[in-house]
């Protein structure tokens, strides 16, 4: 049976120029500036993280790689799932692994990748459905911090957060995000969830700031998308990329910081900012996990952990929740 492929989209141009253009608005008029990371992922974007994914210096993709190696067909028989939900899906690269495992149980129905980036996410369903006769592949184009509300219904689901990207939420985004995320789910339904571990800043900021540069690319892009998509005028080389551990909060920072004084416009915002040298914005955390905290912010939110799995040297965790 020939699979089949719909996708729908929650974000069309206009309105991710829109929001674009409040997040930025907020973002830059406020102290310290901050730019949401979702803004990174544009074509060249999502192509620059999948080259970071295979850089020596970064770790989490084996990890989390070898876990599902090692985990997949358990998972896939724990869960009894026959629909799977992938937030912040990608290039789905390290999801064939589970979705070769649910083959051979022959349960799975559907497949629901859920990205902001429209063109990765079509990419990668057209290669999915190819690979898996027989199964539905129903993308969603949209925000998982706005457009939960909209994933298909039906069937028992689980819910793949993989790569760690909750961690570039902060607390109170993740809270809202779970609740938000368990409101949707009914009794039987699960979250698979990849968080990155805490561990010495000699292994965590090489990760954040390699040495061939691609992050520090990665970070840049997202003045290139306020160029392309807002007419701003950013001088990507005029910022240097800063990557650091903060230990108080145990996440990772990166950063912006201007290497001279300067000026630049944002015509649709009617905006021009003055920016100082040193000045920096923060353009994302990636925050690092411990067992206690990912139960408890589970629990708080109405889920309930099953099972937690780490890589041999315990670097990264998956865990399987239920909803409560
Ligand atoms: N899950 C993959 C990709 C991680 S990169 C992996 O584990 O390797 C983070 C992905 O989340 C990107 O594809 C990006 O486009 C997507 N993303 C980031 N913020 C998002 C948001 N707010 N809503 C939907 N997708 C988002
Ligand atoms: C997607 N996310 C989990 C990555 C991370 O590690 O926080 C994004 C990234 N930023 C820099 N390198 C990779």
């Amino acid at each position: 049976m020939p699979s089949t492929i719909r996708v729908d989209v929650h974000l069309q141009a206009d309105d991710l120029a829109r929001a674009l253009r409040d997040d930025v608005f907020l973002g830059l008029g406020e102290r310290p500036r901050t730019l949401p990371p979702k803004w990174f992922y544009d074509d060249r974007g999502s192509e620059l993280f999948d080259l970071i994914t295979r850089l020596p210096e970064y770790y989490p993709t084996r990890c989390e790689r070898e876990i599902l190696e090692r985990e997949a067909a358990k998972i896939a028989a724990r869960s009894g799932a026959d629909t799977l939900v992938e937030l912040g899906s990608g290039t789905s690269e390290k999801t064939r692994i589970l979705l070769d495992a649910f083959e051979l149980t022959s349960q799975l129905r559907r497949f629901i990748p859920f990205d902001v980036s429209e063109q990765t996410l079509v990419d990668a369903s057209q290669a999915i459905a190819a690979e898996h006769p027989g199964l539905d592949v129903h993308a969603v184009v949209g925000d998982f911090e706005r457009h939960l509300p909209k994933l298909p219904t039906g069937g028992r689901r689980m819910v793949a957060f993989l790569g760690g990207t909750i961690g570039n939420m902060d607390p109170l985004q993740r809270k809202a995000f779970l609740s938000d995320l368990r409101a949707g789910l009914a009794p039987g339904d699960s979250l698979l969830l990849g968080t990155d571990l805490v561990k010495d800043p000699a292994r965590l900021v090489p990760a954040y700031d390699d040495a061939a540069g691609v992050t520090a690319e990665f970070n840049r892009n997202v003045l290139h998308v306020m160029n392309h998509r807002l007419g701003a005028d950013f001088a990507p080389d005029r910022f240097a990329h800063v990557a650091l551990w903060n230990a108080t909060e145990e996440w990772i920072e990166m950063r912006l910081r201007s290497l001279d004084d300067q000026t630049v416009s944002i015509p649709t915002l009617g905006m021009s900012i003055d920016i100082e040298a040193g000045e920096e914005i923060r353009t994302e955390i990636s925050a690092k996990f411990r067992l206690a905290k990912v139960a408890r912010e589970l629990d708080a939110t109405g889920f309930e952990l099953d099972s937690w799995w780490t890589d041999s040297a315990g670097d990264f965790a998956l865990s399987l929740a239920f909803v409560r």
